[in-house]
């Protein structure tokens, strides 16, 4: 996925950086490296379909901006090809596993994904889902004040994917850990935790291989496409990084949606809007992707207009797609728009998201969730004061700032304090709601308990490799020998610092 720069917004207009420089390089491509803001609007109106851009200084390309140019390119293989590797000098963005396959490797890539994700299903997803909500809203719980990205939406799909993978909390704590620091603004932090990502991935691998079990990654390794442990990490260091990001701020942008409309929250815990319509309407309207890298043309084409050169990159604009007047009939009205599932939020054509039915279920849970345990849920701060991740791809919150009924209970055993970044300061804080009454209380501060007495992240004894059952003399030195190796995924666990 292009990771921009600059911040923008829903119709771009957010400030920035690059706010007041000239978005155009001198040859009139829009110059998405200085960042800055992208008017959706005023870019339709001014290039139509779509506009050159310049990724990087002297690296051309396209943003599309039309809804049909979007569609098209998504769908058609034959002019527009998800591979980037012929265009690899050319300095576009990377692309990597089944998302950076065509035609039939595409398929061997994808399939086992697609089977392992079904083999999952809604019922083994749901109590995953709720598990870990119950574990992250019972540690907020006591205060009545939580950061509803930092706290709950970051951290849960971490601890969901662990558990789907098969693996013990601490190892969901550590993944939601490395979450958080990929998203710093520190390229070395990052960097870093892109490495543990990698770490984390090839460690399950192995370890998957050695103890094969009936979760998500072990459907992968058994599916008949029989991919090598090098295609497997791929896989799955793709499926977290295509998942864990745009799920973690589709949970932010709907939360903020209830919050800030009480028409929307009235009619979806009313059940007038069902959870799938506002599932829609949130990607409609706050998509969490809002520019996705994208496709190379295969050839020399003329486009919507434009003359796109042989293995131009071509970014996708879902933002300006969703406002494309020629499908945005329904405006911004959650109402206008249920039913409604025409959006490119999840993509189109062979490398639509696998994962549709299995996020929608993970947020209508989270949300569900959320609702239901942090009663009388309201908005720490003004709407207009919440900050944006300044990226041009994620459109996400960074924090999202709440108040509601404190159980007011304190666990014996406290977390360290997290630290999360620099202090922030919300310049327009709301005021604190009354506290609606004490009949909630207990239960949310029973789990509180519960769960905060395992929240401290333990360094675990290296793993030792079981000797072989009934094995004779004879194979035990060399298997005692092993025994000193640590799994890698112990290793990182015993290597990782923990922030705060
Ligand atoms: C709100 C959440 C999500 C959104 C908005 C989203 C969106 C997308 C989009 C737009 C694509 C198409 C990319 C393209 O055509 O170039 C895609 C592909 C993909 N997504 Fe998702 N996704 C989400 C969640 C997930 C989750 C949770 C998973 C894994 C469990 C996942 C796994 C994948 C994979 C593996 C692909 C590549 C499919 C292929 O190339 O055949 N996604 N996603």
């Amino acid at each position: 996925m292009y990771q921009g720069t600059g911040p923008t917004d829903h119709e771009g207009t957010a400030s920035g950086d690059g706010a007041g420089r000239c978005p155009y390089s001198e040859d009139g491509a829009l110059a998405l490296h200085r960042g800055g803001e992208l008017p959706w609007r005023q870019l339709r109106e001014r290039h139509g379909g779509l506009v050159p851009v310049e990724l990087g200084p002297g690296v051309p390309g396209w943003l599309l901006l039309g809804y049909k140019e979007n569609l098209q390119a998504l769908r058609d293989q034959t002019y527009f090809s998800a591979d980037p590797r012929p265009w690899r000098s050319t300095g576009s963005p990377a692309r990597s596993g089944a998302l950076g396959h065509d035609g039939a490797e595409h398929q061997r890539l994808r399939a086992p994904i697609v089977e392992a994700l079904a083999a999952v299903g809604t019922a083994q997803l749901v109590p995953v889902v709720e598990r870990a909500a119950v574990h992250l809203l019972g540690r907020a719980a006591a205060d009545g004040s939580a950061d509803l990205i930092g706290q709950y939406a970051a951290p849960l799909p971490a601890m969901v994917f662990n558990e789907l993978f098969g693996l013990p909390d601490e190892y969901g704590r550590l993944l939601a850990d490395i979450a958080e620091r990929s998203w710093s603004a520190d390229p070395r932090e990052a960097a870093d935790a892109g490495d543990s990502v990698r770490g984390y991935f090839r460690g399950l691998v192995e370890r998957k291989r050695r103890e094969p079990g009936e979760d998500l990654v072990g459907h992968l390794l058994a599916h008949p496409n029989a991919l090598t442990d090098e295609e497997a990490v791929e896989a799955l260091s793709m499926l977290w990084a295509t998942g864990h990001e745009a799920t973690t701020h589709l949970i932010g942008n709907a939360l903020l949606k209830l919050l800030e409309d009480p028409n929307v929250w009235t009619a979806y815990l009313g059940g007038t809007l069902t959870p799938e319509d506002f599932i829609d309407y949130v990607m409609w309207t706050d998509s969490p992707i809002q520019v996705l890298a994208g496709r190379y043309s295969t050839m020399d084409i003329r486009f919507s207009g434009a003359h796109i050169r042989k293995g131009e990159p071509l970014l996708f604009g879902l933002a300006s797609a969703h406002t494309d007047p020629s499908v945005s009939r329904g405006g911004d009205d959650a109402m206008a728009l249920a039913g409604n599932r025409s959006h490119l939020a999840w993509g189109a054509g062979a490398h639509r998201c696998p994962a549709t039915a299995f996020s929608r279920e993970m947020v209508r849970t989270a949300i569900d969730m959320a609702v239901d345990r942090l009663r009388g849920m309201v908005l720490a701060v003004e709407p207009a004061d919440l900050r944006r991740r300044p990226s041009l791809s994620v459109h996400g919150l960074e924090e999202l700032p709440v108040w509601f009924t404190a159980t007011g209970e304190r666990t014996e055993r406290q977390e360290p304090p997290q630290e999360r970044g620099p202090m922030r300061t919300w310049i327009r804080r709301r005021r604190r709601p009354v506290a609606q009454g004490a009949r909630y209380q207990a239960p949310l501060s029973r789990e509180g308990g519960r769960e905060e007495a395992e929240t401290v992240v333990a360094v675990p004894e290296p793993k030792r490799r079981r000797a072989p059952q009934g094995a004779g003399a004879r194979y035990q030195a060399p298997f005692a020998k092993q025994e000193d190796v640590p799994d890698p995924l112990d290793r990182l666990l015993a290597t990782w610092t923990p922030r705060g």
